[in-house]
């Protein structure tokens, strides 16, 4: 199972590169937004600079949402580094972008998936990956682990080689479950990932062995 942070935050993809387990990013129009990223020049610069602290794919989202647009972002965005992944909204024109990148060989993540059927549609395109927001579906009382299972039956049935991303993670529990399902990648924030390594007994048993080798020692 892949590990993706989603942020555009140089710090925490720093943070998470450093943890020795990070396979990827993820980045989106808003967390562009939340680093405070303007400007075609500024935000192709930080992708530049993404790229330079990671290992894996790094996707980075198109603005446009008319084929063409999507076509010509895309094909700046790949430019960049030959770890971009061309992140493309399921909407029409983007199944058709998706299909356009899938025959030049450039690799896509198409994004705001929330049913089964976009991501049947969007793996018959060729995309790369697809993106279930299973955070946003939970957030309105939706199954969002229910359309992993959905997704990872129907890729099974038919041997897609489309990657299932899990995205809108929100913790560690979502983390595990999708890993129990088969989802290929998580993406979510660098906080679900370090809350997998913690629990109590552990702190308590490393406290008790630290304090008898202590005792043992003195
Ligand atoms: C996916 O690629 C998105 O960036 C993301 O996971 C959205 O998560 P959110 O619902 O926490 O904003």
């Amino acid at each position: 199972m892949k590990f993706f942070i989603d942020t555009a935050n140089l710090a925490q993809i720093k943070e998470a590169q450093d943890l020795g387990v990070l396979d990827g990013v993820t980045t989106n129009p808003s967390l562009m937004a939340k680093e405070g990223i303007t400007g075609e020049a500024n935000v192709l610069d930080h992708y530049r600079a993404i790229c330079d602290i990671v290992d894996g794919d790094v996707s980075a989202e198109v603005i446009s949402t008319d084929f063409e647009g999507m076509v010509r972002e895309g094909e700046i965005l790949a430019a960049l580094d030959e770890k971009i992944v061309v992140k493309i909204p399921m909407i029409k024109d983007g199944v058709k972008a998706l299909k356009y990148f899938s025959n030049k060989g450039v690799k896509t993540n198409c994004t705001l998936i929330f049913s089964a059927g976009q991501a049947l549609m969007a793996a018959k395109a060729g995309a790369s990956y697809v993106s279930p927001f299973i955070g946003r579906l939970d957030d309105i009382s939706t199954d969002g682990l229910g359309l992993i299972e959905s997704i990872r039956l129907i890729f099974d049935n038919y041997a897609f080689d489309t990657e299932i991303l899990a995205a809108s993670v929100r913790h560690p529990m979502h983390i595990i479950e999708c890993a129990q399902i088969g989802a290929d990648v998580i993406t979510g924030p660098l906080s679900a990932m370090e809350a997998l390594m913690k629990h109590p007994l552990t702190d308590i048993g490393l406290a008790t062995f630290l304090a008898d080798h202590a005792k043992a020692n003195s």
